[in-house]
């Protein structure tokens, strides 16, 4: 089932916007025309991706810059290591790794944007 979140005009290409539905935070985002839905929080640390940035289909988190594909919501890059200790840091460390986001289908009609829930 699809349900109306957003009017087009609201996200301008390379724009995002925050929603909440049946529950689910969700930030919607436009690239170049296209919708893409993908979880708010961000997979390391749970920061508001929408305050992040957008470029082209990779966002990145506003705190430690995790950067991930909208398209799949898979994590791209792990949060960036602390200096100075970054030359002595592990990768395989657990804090600087992050989870793949959810996604939803995303389609539009009539001007509206439309997130398909289950
Ligand atoms: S909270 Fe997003 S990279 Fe840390």
């Amino acid at each position: 089932m699809f349900i109306k979140a957003a009017e087009e005009k609201d996200i301008a290409p390379g724009g995002m916007k925050a929603v909440v539905l049946n529950g689910h935070e969700i930030v919607l985002c436009n690239y170049e025309g296209d919708f893409y839905a993908v979880e708010r929080a961000c997979g390391h640390s749970g920061a508001r991706l929408e305050r992040g940035a957008l470029t082209g289909w990779i966002l990145t988190c506003p705190l430690h810059y995790a950067q991930f594909d909208i398209r799949t919501g898979s994590a791209l890059s792990g949060p960036a290591p602390a200096p100075p200790e970054s030359i002595h840091q592990n990768p395989a460390d657990p804090a600087l790794r992050t989870k793949d986001l959810k996604t939803w289908p995303v389609k539009t009609e009539g001007g509206l944007v439309y997130i398909g829930m289950q």
